[in-house]
């Protein structure tokens, strides 16, 4: 949650904090700030979007070549203008902006109050900044020092950045739990909570790691961790591409990155599937073959629309290669003392790669000796490096905080190690697999194919959009798409949805239907086709609106849906990646037909760095 961004250099720093806030913004977008050094500190924060806080800036010329910058997403009190960051130390001359909750700051408040300190803000970064200033005046540490001694007491999850108008020339950046990169130009320094408001000026990266605390100058920086031992930094080359982060003639990020799935899954499946062979590589994992040979259970952990991709995993694992699979939310996994060894397999699925609970999970899974790998999108992030070994998704970065390119290239990941986990254990034929192979290499152009129902998708929204429920239902592999498509409506257009396996209907859900009750089906004709249009059946009998996905051969479904979509003739493996476009469309034309934010509905945040 948050977003942070620091330059230091030659260019004017308030454009370049501007234009960071707004790559940031994605992270969190209840308010937002800026400080910047000219002859001392001066600073402007707003609650709102960033715009907002332009708007604010407008009556002032700015001159400077250093500063920070936040957009928040509340955790410690309201999103109001006093606690948006920066924070400020008493006297002004220190400024900070967080990513992270300080966990204690009660009892640092406690002791600060008891010295003298008063505070205008409800945040846990205000304290800090007090601390750093107290510990600053009364020890005379330098900079870095203090800020070093500061979060030595700190117990929680930081990304921060400081300011001090003593010492112009120079901001601090430090590390623990929630990401931070430096971006290493041509005598200028950019810092930020992930890569994308720097990927425009260089592409010299530097991941800082837990504990780091960097000291960045006008002519180079160093790096200590908390225990003033130095850190040689590694520079990895950033293969972020700019056009991504922009819109591209879409009128949303959330319909530009379902129009790029066809790309995103083809980026995903490169050099990992070879149909003419019938194999599948996993260069990531290789070296764990021989354990994989052996494992007889799968846990996967993971958080929202990535644990449905894990529920895909679990159909698809089991039966391809037949290892037993646990789909757990990582929020209750590390806390419900799970019962996990040496011998068994934790795969952490996570788009971010800095979800808390899925690192907190991992953390777990590491301490009972199990073996660890990670399925992310965002190279370098902590789950990336905190797990033995993964694979990444490579949908590029998703910027609509909706999750769509990165859930299918989750799915399709997911399958494809169900098929490696097949061919390694020798549990489905050579044959076998490479007819399947040869379908899931053609996964982008049935991608390509299924995007054409958006206008008639559109339509169907435009009937259902002012429905204050809706219930979305598919049996087997299809029933996390169910959820899935139910997660989607309702985070971006608020109607109230829920998914079920069809079977469940009877169970309770089908109280709720009547004529005002739209029930959208995932009713493929596979496995449970018959059973399936029982349940719809059931539907019509009490007035529901029935909207279904069906295969474009389908001739029965079609007689008592009120709407259908097809979708390509397809394996049923495949259905999860196809029978979510149109839900997503479903979701998206809803939202927007509601007017609603939908790159940045109210209360989310795309990366959910605390518990
Ligand atoms: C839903 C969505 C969230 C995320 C969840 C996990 O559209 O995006 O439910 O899937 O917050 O985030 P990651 O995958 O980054 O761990």
């Amino acid at each position: 949650m948050c977003g942070i961004v620091g330059y230091i250099g030659f260019r004017d720093a308030f454009s370049v904090l501007i234009k960071g806030l707004h790559r940031l913004e994605y992270r969190g977008y209840d308010s937002a700030g800026i400080a910047v050094i000219e002859d001392g500190i001066v600073g402007f924060k707003k609650s709102g979007k960033v715009s907002d806080l332009e708007k604010v800036c407008e009556q002032h010329i700015f001159r400077s070549r250093i500063g920070i910058g936040h957009t928040r997403w509340a955790t410690h009190g309201a999103p109001i203008d006093c606690n948006s960051h920066p924070h400020y130390s008493e006297n002004g001359k220190l400024a900070i902006v967080h990513n992270g909750i300080i966990e204690n700051y009660h009892s640092i408040k406690e002791a600060l109050l008891l010295k003298g300190h008063t505070f205008s803000s409800d945040t846990d970064t205000e304290v800090l900044i007090h601390l750093i200033d107290e510990i600053k005046t009364k020890t005379n540490l330098d900079l870095q020092d203090a800020v070093r001694a500061a979060l030595r007491k700190v117990v929680g999850a930081y990304a921060i950045l400081v300011l001090d108008e003593d010492n112009p020339g120079r901001l601090i950046a430090a590390r623990k739990g929630s990401p931070l990169v430096i971006g290493v130009g041509n005598n200028e320094y950019f810092v930020a909570s992930d890569a994308t408001p720097i990927a425009e000026y260089t592409r010299n990266i530097i991941y800082l790691n837990d504990n780091d605390v960097a000291c960045v100058n006008y002519d180079g920086l160093s790096i200590v961790n908390l225990n003033n031992i130095v850190q040689v930094p590694f520079i990895h080359e950033l293969e972020l591409q700019i056009d991504i982060l922009e819109k591209g003639g879409y009128p949303h990020f959330m319909l530009k990155e379902i129009f790029e799935q066809p790309r995103s899954i083809r980026d995903c499946m490169r050099g990992r599937l070879y149909p003419d062979e019938g194999r599948i590589a996993l260069g990531g994992i290789k070296i764990y073959e021989d354990f994989l040979k052996k494992v007889n259970r799968i846990i996967i952990v993971s958080c929202g629309s990535s644990w449905h991709a894990g529920l895909v995993g679990e159909y698809l694992i089991e039966k391809y290669a037949r290892v037993s699979v646990e789909v757990e939310y990582a929020s209750e996994f590390r806390y419900r003392h799970p019962v996990i060894d040496q011998h068994d397999l934790v795969i952490a699925i996570s788009q971010s790669g800095e979800t808390a609970d899925t690192l907190a999970a991992i953390e777990l899974a590491k301490k009972c000796g199990a073996t660890v790998f990670g399925i992310c999108n965002v190279v370098g992030s902590s789950i990336a490096r905190n797990t033995d070994a993964g694979i990444y998704t490579h949908a590029g970065p998703e910027i609509g905080v909706a999750s769509t390119k990165a859930f299918t290239a989750q799915v399709t990941i997911i399958t494809m190690f169900a098929f490696y986990m097949a061919q390694l254990k020798q549990t489905i034929s050579k044959n076998h697999l490479k007819e399947h192979l040869a379908e899931l290499n053609l996964l982008p152009e049935l991608v390509e194919l299924c995007l054409h129902c958006d206008d008639k998708v559109k339509k169907i929204a435009e009937k259902i959009k002012s429905s204050n429920n809706c219930i979305f239902l598919g049996r087997g592999s299809a029933f996390p798409v169910a959820l899935e498509g139910a997660l989607k409506l309702k985070e971006i257009s608020y109607i109230h949805a829920e998914g079920y396996p069809a079977a469940e209907m009877k169970h309770g859900p089908i109280a709720l239907i009547d004529e005002d009750m739209p029930v959208v089906f995932i009713a493929t004709n596979h496995s449970s086709y018959e059973k399936v249009i029982s349940n719809i059946q059931e539907v019509k009998a009490r007035k529901g609106v029935v909207i279904a996905i069906v295969s474009e051969s389908d001739t029965q479904v079609n007689k008592i849906a009120d709407y259908i979509i097809e979708i390509p003739e397809i394996s049923e493996f495949l259905v999860p990646t196809l029978a979510s476009i149109p839900l997503q469309l479903l979701a998206y034309h809803i939202a927007v037909s509601r007017g609603c934010n939908v790159d940045q509905p109210r209360n989310l945040a795309k990366s959910v760095t605390v518990e």
